[in-house]
């Protein structure tokens, strides 16, 4: 009944919506934000009341509680009607997963009455400091850490164009953890496009390593739902598990481990490397690299950086640098060898030395 009204609502709304250029400006409660909280925190219930002597035995016990993880991927969401709930079904019907459901602190509140005034305030409070804490309203405790997992799935829905506010809430307080992970993102919205939704996960987890492709699940395409998601994860399941975390170099019978990146570049290489190792020739230049062409192209997403000894870089789509120095240019990062002090990497290299002979292989 209520899915039924809400869609009502949004079919009316959204295509004046969509018909501007622009993002559609959140609609501004006719009850301040202030008033709304103030009017909510007057309706306290027993559960409030419930959960503040909870948080009072658990006083002083300030280290969360994790459950041990049971798999390297986790499945988090948050779904108000249900929507995501049910994609997360989908998801676990295809893979093994540990699955997190972020609860707002606050229960029983209902972010679509009054032409959706909570959901839209909360989000105008986001918009306004997305820096500060005291914007996101509050969640539940979790009882997983994100930085037990190589792979996480973030299913939201979209409020207002961006990303639900009790999720954003979890992503903000736990989006560090997440460095250097995978991350998948599916988004559920009416009709509204994600992209919004997808600079506030980039945003809230800068550190992790997003997956090339987000699923869009709507109005639309939910009757096609399960075989979306399957497909979709075995995309990003094919994308991470063939990937692993190291490479090896050897020079001069020697080798040390590369800790690669998770790009196109990197895919295609250790696709190579699957059929046979790499050998190839290098030369110092400008005092600061070994340079050698790998015999092959692989993809660029070349953008300018400064490099550190160690780097291992990709130049012109076809020449490997390993840096025991440093440069700044527009590159594709390949990953970093792991040394121990520099005059070691320097040695390795044969930094300054001239041509050696470079194995690269899994
Ligand atoms: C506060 C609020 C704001 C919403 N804003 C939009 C919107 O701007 N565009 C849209 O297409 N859908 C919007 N929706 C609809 C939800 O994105 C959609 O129903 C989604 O599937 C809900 O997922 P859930 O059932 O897991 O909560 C909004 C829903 C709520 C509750």
């Amino acid at each position: 009944m209520f899915r039924t009204l809400a869609i009502g609502i949004f079919s009316l709304l959204f295509p004046v919506l969509l018909s501007c250029e622009k993002l559609p400006e959140v609609v501004v409660p006719e009850t301040p934000l202030q008033e709304q909280k103030e009017n909510v925190e007057g309706n306290k219930d027993e559960e409030k009341k419930e959960e503040e002597k909870k948080d009072e035995e658990n006083k002083g016990d300030e280290t969360p509680k994790y459950l041990e993880p049971t798999s390297k991927t986790l499945v988090v969401y948050y779904s108000f009607t249900g929507n995501c709930k049910s994609i997360v079904t989908s998801l676990t019907a295809n893979i093994e997963a540990d699955v997190l459901e972020i609860l707002p602190a606050q229960e029983g509140l209902d972010y679509a009455a009054n032409n959706y005034a909570i959901g839209s305030g909360l989000i105008s409070a986001i918009r306004e400091k997305p820096n500060e804490a005291a914007s996101y309203p509050a969640i539940k405790t979790v009882n997983r850490n994100a930085a037990d997992y190589e792979r996480i799935i973030i299913v939201t829905p979209l409020w207002w164009s961006n990303m639900a506010a009790i999720m954003q809430s979890y992503l903000f307080q736990e989006g560090s953890k997440m460095k250097d992970k995978t991350i998948g993102l599916i988004v559920s919205s009416h009709s509204s496009g994600i992209s919004s939704v997808v600079a506030d996960a980039k945003r809230l987890v800068s550190g992790g390593v997003f997956h090339e492709n987000n699923l869009w699940i709507n109005a639309s395409n939910r009757d096609k739902q399960a075989d979306l998601v399957k497909e979709w994860i075995a995309g990003f399941s094919n994308n991470t598990d063939s990937m692993p975390e190291k490479i090896k170099i050897t020079v001069s019978g020697k080798s040390l481990p590369v800790k690669i990146e998770l790009n196109e570049a990197t895919k295609a290489l250790v696709a190579a490397l699957k059929e046979a190792s790499i050998t190839y020739e290098a030369n110092d230049y400008g005092g600061f690299e070994k340079v050698g062409a790998l015999g092959r192209s692989l993809p660029t997403s070349d953008s300018q950086m400064t490099t550190q000894p160690g780097d291992v870089i990709l130049y012109s789509g076809n020449q490997i640098v390993l840096f025991y120095g440093s440069n700044s240019w527009s590159y594709t990062r390949i990953g970093k060898i792991e040394y121990g002090t520099l005059d070691e990497l320097k040695s390795f290299l044969k930094a300054g030395q001239g041509k050696i002979t470079v194995s690269l292989s899994l």
